[in-house]
């Protein structure tokens, strides 16, 4: 049961008044986060997205007024007329804490039942109650500022790109499925019985028609959908800040996007980042760090010893290198005293998760080398190993010996995994890195052939183009990727225009000239009659945002997010239809 405003109309916002305003008459709307009742005076912390004022009720000022005050409760919505006076305890606190309103009237607007979650930000709550009652968890300032950064993102993408004489074209929702890159989500369609669409994993193909089309330059905030294993940086439903430019190589597209980071850090966090960033090639990336998205604000690089070990006692070195795998190392600077052989333990069942066989370790003592593999590789080769990798005293050298893929994924992200357990990471550090030269394809083991890397449009470098047949796995593409502090941030390549490279790109990844046609007939189609040389790139959104509001759950930075298992726990979807709708889509569930 709620008042209504009737002729109150709001004069600020709560967490605008100051001292300036004292002895102005003024109307303030929002949240009740806390009243307290102190008999004969009741003290009311009223709360918009502004934030929190004091609002007093005094029994001997009106009666009324007062006894209506008696009621209110957390999350209560209240319209407040009063006057701006000076708070004799100042809280320093809070931007209002100087000032207080003492009412002359208040409505209710709505009442409240107990609310299932508290409205503030230290709130230690699971994530699961957060999610399910996501309106109460908006309102706390913290989400609140989340999402206003997130809308200020929007604005300043636009702005920039609208300028760069950007256009922004909506592609559809409901598209044809795609047999390459992660699940779809299809959708069954009532008209065409035992037909589906599937939603949009990315505008890639519509924004290549659209440089086909001539808009020489496009953007979109496109909202994206894959059906694929959710982690902590990734959802179901993602949004991209995705484009595509005419007549441009990949330089070109990277210095404009070097200049929009340039411009939203500065911006959002006030940080000035130094264009042009880093390029690193994949090569040499997967070398030193183990992984495509290195994190380069702290060192503990990979190394490798292969040489020294390839015929020392110890099988599992040396067979490592026999079957053209590796042994690498990484050096844990004090790592001797902080890693326990408990929490060594610990590090080797994360390394499994890698599929690393093990993890071999050396601890350079005081006393000498401390190791379980001492009494296979002996103390010659052990010095050698400590002196190759420049292992101190106080160190913890970490080995890992397989093939190669295998060694780069454990120790890569081993060592992401240490510098967070060792607290090695300077947070306030903006590490902005383009990686270029990814290969062209990967080799797919299930499938038993290549895939593309990146997806089957993506140009060749020029100088290898002839390396499609006589040497995929060494075929290097115009691709490159965004990484920022270890993350992936965005990703994107110069597009093959030409038909007779697109036509030995797909016999390259085993499609027949009809599979082809059958999957891709439209863009080949489109694509005879004059595309430009173009190229462009996507950021995950999301992504972006977490970096810069410091939110370490892609949940927080959605306004309403799904959860690992892709539910939403707000509003309970996905939920099973009943017969009648799945007739209308002529559609029969299997039960397994
Ligand atoms: P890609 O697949 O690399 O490229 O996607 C671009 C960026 O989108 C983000 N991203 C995600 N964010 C949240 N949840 C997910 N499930 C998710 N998947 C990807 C990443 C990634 O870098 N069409 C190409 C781009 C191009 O070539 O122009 C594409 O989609 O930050
Ligand atoms: P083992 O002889 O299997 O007991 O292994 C001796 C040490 O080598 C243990 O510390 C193992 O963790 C380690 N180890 C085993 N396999 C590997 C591997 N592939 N790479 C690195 N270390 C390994």
């Amino acid at each position: 049961m709620g008042e209504s405003l009737g002729a109150l109309k709001r004069s600020h916002l709560c967490g605008t008044l100051r001292e300036e305003h004292i002895d102005e008459t003024v109307v303030v709307m929002g949240w009740v986060q806390k009243s307290r009742n102190l008999g004969a005076l009741v003290f009311t912390d009223v709360r918009d997205y502004t934030g929190i004022v004091q609002v007093v009720f005094d029994s001997e000022e009106d009666e009324t007024v007062f006894d209506k005050a008696t009621s209110l409760r957390s999350e209560y919505v209240v319209a407040v007329k009063g006057t701006v006076r000076k708070r004799s305890s100042v809280n320093e606190k809070i931007p209002t804490g100087r000032i207080e309103i003492l009412a002359s009237e208040l409505k209710i607007l709505s009442e409240s039942e107990v609310p299932p979650i508290y409205v503030k930000d230290d709130d230690d709550v699971s994530d699961d109650l957060r999610l399910k009652y996501r309106t109460l968890d908006l309102r706390k300032p913290h989400s609140q500022s989340v999402l206003r950064t997130r809308s200020w993102v929007y604005k300043l993408t636009r702005d920039f790109f609208y300028d760069e004489g950007f256009v922004e074209v909506e592609t559809p929702m409901l598209n044809k499925p795609t047999p390459e890159g992660a699940r779809d989500y299809l959708v069954p369609s009532r008209i065409h019985e035992g037909s589906f669409y599937a939603l949009p994993q990315s505008p890639q193909l519509m924004k290549q028609l659209l440089m086909v089309a001539g808009f020489d330059r496009y953007i979109q905030i496109a909202r994206c959908f894959r059906d694929e294993d959710l982690r902590f940086n990734r959802q179901p439903e993602f949004t991209q800040i995705d484009m595509e430019l005419s007549f441009v190589e990949a330089d070109d597209i990277i210095a404009i996007n070097e200049r929009y980071l340039k411009m939203l850090f500065k911006e959002i966090l006030d940080v000035d980042l130094n264009i042009p960033f880093d390029r690193m090639t994949y090569r040499e990336a997967m070398d030193r760090y183990g992984v495509d998205k290195p994190d380069v604000r702290f060192g503990m690089e990979l190394q490798d010893v292969s040489d020294i070990v390839k015929d020392c006692d110890f099988k599992v070195f040396s067979g490592a290198v026999e079957d053209g795998g590796s042994v690498r190392a990484i050096v844990v600077k004090g790592g001797e005293s902080f890693y326990s052989r408990k929490k060594i333990d610990k590090l080797e069942a994360f390394v499994k998760d890698f599929k690393a066989k093990g993890l071999a370790w050396m601890k350079v003592k005081e006393d000498g080398i401390q190791s379980p593999i001492l009494k296979f590789i002996g103390e010659e080769k052990a010095q050698q190993i400590i002196d190759d990798v420049q292992a101190k005293r106080g160190d913890l050298i970490l080995f890992v010996a397989d093939k190669n893929s295998v060694v780069y994924a454990a120790l890569g992200n081993l060592r992401n995994h240490i510098a967070d357990e060792m607290d090695l990471i300077p947070e306030d550090v903006i590490a902005p890195l383009w990686i270029v030269e990814f290969p062209l394809f990967e080799y797919d083991e299930e499938e038993g052939r290549y895939v593309a890397k990146h997806h089957p449009f993506t140009s060749p470098m020029d100088e290898d183009l002839d390396k499609i047949e006589s040497d995929p796995a060494n075929c290097r593409a115009k691709a490159y990727d965004i990484v920022i502090n270890g993350d992936e941030m965005g990703g994107g390549s110069i597009r093959i225009h030409d038909s007779d490279v697109q036509e030995r790109m797909f016999k390259a990844l085993g499609f027949s000239e009809e599979e082809a046609m059958e999957k891709f007939g439209f863009l080949i189609e489109a694509f005879k009659y004059g595309a430009p040389p173009h190229g462009g790139l996507a950021y995950g959104l999301d992504r972006l945002i977490m970096l810069l509001t410091g939110e370490k759950n892609m949940r927080h930075v959605i306004a309403f997010p799904k959860t690992q298992s892709a539910s939403d726990l707000l509003t309970g979807a996905p939920v099973e239809l009943s017969e009648k709708q799945l007739e209308e889509v002529h559609i029969r569930v299997i039960e397994e």
